[in-house]
């Protein structure tokens, strides 16, 4: 079907949770950056200058630069699967289930602006772009009832693995199979799961009361969000965004002068534009493409090859296909019994909860460990198999800047930004070697693709684990700002006439604050602070990290 402009074609209430509802926004105005494409192969493919290895000519993993535990790096991917799930909307305006080979030009809501013409809109986000938790909830809370029990429980199977089995969709119950795509994202999901049953436990109430949609199902489901953006905002952004940084999107965000308030700003007025402002509030809160289809995926550097799950078990791998199902992929049992490996963890491994500390993943810096050079299937259904190549190739059909017009962009509201540095971005002898890459595609030296540089740019940043200054300002906005906007949101529509955006924004940024400089005064690193905690029923209003999660769940 040929649409002349979309809006004329657009049946607003055809707009379901699952196709436009969710929309993509953007930081920076769209870039049509051209990269040769054997260059971009060269950079991000198995063997690559990115792939940290012991092999002779590769680079070593980087002992300068200091890692957080091992956890947090799942507590990331838990994060992008509750903010962003990148969907395909055809010309029919239907969800197209698989992802268009990579390659072909994405465009989001705000690109219908565009003067040249007809234009289709071909991508959605299939989840709320706010720290709600949906996907765990499902979409609007209990779009799918067969995930909790009459009492309003998550079903679990012996209080320790999601169900699994052919009467489920996917063969598991689980609101967003992606939280299942490896065994420890998968503990991380099921932790906040038990989290909700946990407090929901201390409650009594009729059927009607407690069950799903029930009035008291309801608030411990807030309550479980509120533990959930408190553990965001205090223990997982510090550890990857430099408090200075923090401090200033504060500011900026306070002041109404962020990026990304500019954008759900642009967004609400097309929405209105086009008399698609009736959706509900999910509409007006957008994730920028930068954050979802580059930064966000930093990610991607902080995998290990392998992961210690339990005391005396040997190191199990993430990804390996020759183990007869003996790695981390997900999909499978946790405990499956039976003289199989026990894939459960001992959260001590992963968080600190005793002297002793946990794991470290890797650093943010850009080398990436082997097995994700070569992801098996069904991580992903079409080529390219390097994760690090298919995150380059995201960046560029959805026209993202540069990492060098970010730091200008953003120099504008933060001060001025150094650019990254070549000898960083590209130094010697790693290059030495591949000179091909530079030859190839010279302008990756002065156009570099967003999610290579935010992870170099990071490198450089040794003094913690820290982003650096572009990769920080994009997750801070985006983060802190989500939940900003999704307050205001709400606010908004429940007294549209009295609702004053100024006020209401200076009290939300002034709660941050508050809560802010009185757990975490020296900007970082709460979680290891007193490892004592009590688990009162009523304390879950003082969870404010994984390890005070974990402890108040009864897990170990
Ligand atoms: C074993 C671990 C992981 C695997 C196998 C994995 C794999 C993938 C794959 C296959 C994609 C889609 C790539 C594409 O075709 O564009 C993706 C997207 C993404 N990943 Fe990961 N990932 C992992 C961990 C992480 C972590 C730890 C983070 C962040 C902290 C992360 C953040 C993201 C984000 C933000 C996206 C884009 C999501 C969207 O909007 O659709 N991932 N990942």
């Amino acid at each position: 079907m040929a649409h002349h402009g979309w809006v004329v074609e657009l049946d607003p209430k055809g707009l379901t949770p699952d196709s436009l509802k969710s929309p993509f926004g953007r930081l920076f105005a769209a870039r049509d950056h051209e990269y040769d494409s054997l260059g971009i192969s060269f950079l991000a493919g198995a063997l690559g200058p990115m792939q940290e290895s012991s092999l002779a000519g590769l680079p070593a993993p980087s002992p300068a630069k200091p890692a957080n535990p091992a956890g947090f790096t799942f507590l990331g991917q838990f994060v992008d699967h509750d903010m962003t799930e990148f969907r395909v909307v055809g010309d029919d305006l239907k969800l197209i289930e698989s992802n268009p080979v990579i390659a072909k030009r994405q465009r989001v809501l705000e690109d219908v602006r565009r003067p040249e013409g007809t234009i289709s809109v071909t991508t959605t986000n299939g989840r709320t772009g706010k720290l709600d938790l949906d996907s765990v909830y499902g979409l609007l809370g209990t779009a799918q009832p067969d995930l909790f029990d009459a009492g309003g429980n998550f079903r679990l199977h012996n209080d320790e693995d999601i169900m699994r089995g052919a009467a489920f969709k996917n063969s598991r119950l689980i609101a967003d199979p992606r939280n299942d795509e490896n065994k420890l994202i998968a503990q991380i999901h099921i932790l906040f799961e038990k989290l909700h049953n946990t407090i929901h436990a201390t409650k009594s109430g009729a059927p009607s009361e407690i069950g799903p949609s029930g009035p008291i199902f309801l608030e411990t489901k807030a309550q479980v969000v509120a533990a959930y953006q408190r553990i965001v905002l205090h223990d997982y952004v510090p550890r990857i965004v430099r408090a200075e940084q923090i401090d200033a999107v504060l500011e900026k965000l306070e002041e109404g002068e962020t990026r990304y308030q500019a954008m759900n700003a642009r967004n609400r007025h097309l929405l209105r534009e086009l008399g698609l402002d009736q959706l509900d509030i999910d509409a007006t809160v957008a994730v920028p493409v930068e954050f979802s289809h580059a930064v966000f995926r930093l990610g991607h550097s902080q995998l290990r090859n392998g992961y210690l799950l339990r005391s005396g078990q040997p190191g199990v791998p993430l990804f390996e296909t020759n183990l007869g199902g003996n790695d981390l992929r997900g999909n499978k049992p946790l405990n499956p019994g039976g003289g199989g490996t026990n894939f459960l963890v001992q959260w001590r491994h992963f968080f600190k909860l005793v002297s002793t500390n946990p794991q470290p993943g890797n650093a943010i810096d850009g080398n990436l460990p082997n097995s994700i050079f070569r992801l098996p299937p069904p991580a992903i259904g079409e080529p390219p198999v390097s994760l690090a190549e298919r995150n380059i190739r995201r960046g560029v059909d959805f026209g993202l800047p540069s990492g060098q017009i970010a730091a200008a962009e953003f120099s504008t509201t933060y001060g001025f930004i150094d650019p990254t540095p070549l000898s960083i971005l590209f130094p010697d002898p790693i290059f030495q070697p591949k000179a091909e890459v530079l030859e190839r595609a010279a302008n990756l030296q002065w156009e570099t693709p967003l999610w290579y540089y935010i992870l170099k740019e990071a490198g450089a940043y040794t003094a913690g684990p820290q982003l650096g200054t572009v990769g920080g300002l994009v997750v801070a906005e985006t983060l802190i700002g989500s939940i900003v906007e999704a307050r205001l949101a709400q606010k908004r529509l429940e007294d549209p006439v009295g609702f004053n955006e100024e006020a209401e924004t200076a009290r939300i940024v002034g709660d941050i604050r508050t809560e802010r400089s009185t757990l975490n005064p020296d900007g970082h690193d709460i979680g290891s602070g007193p490892l004592s905690f009590s688990t009162n029923p009523s304390d879950h209003a003082n969870i404010f990290t994984m390890s005070q999660l974990i402890r108040y769940v009864g897990a170990n």
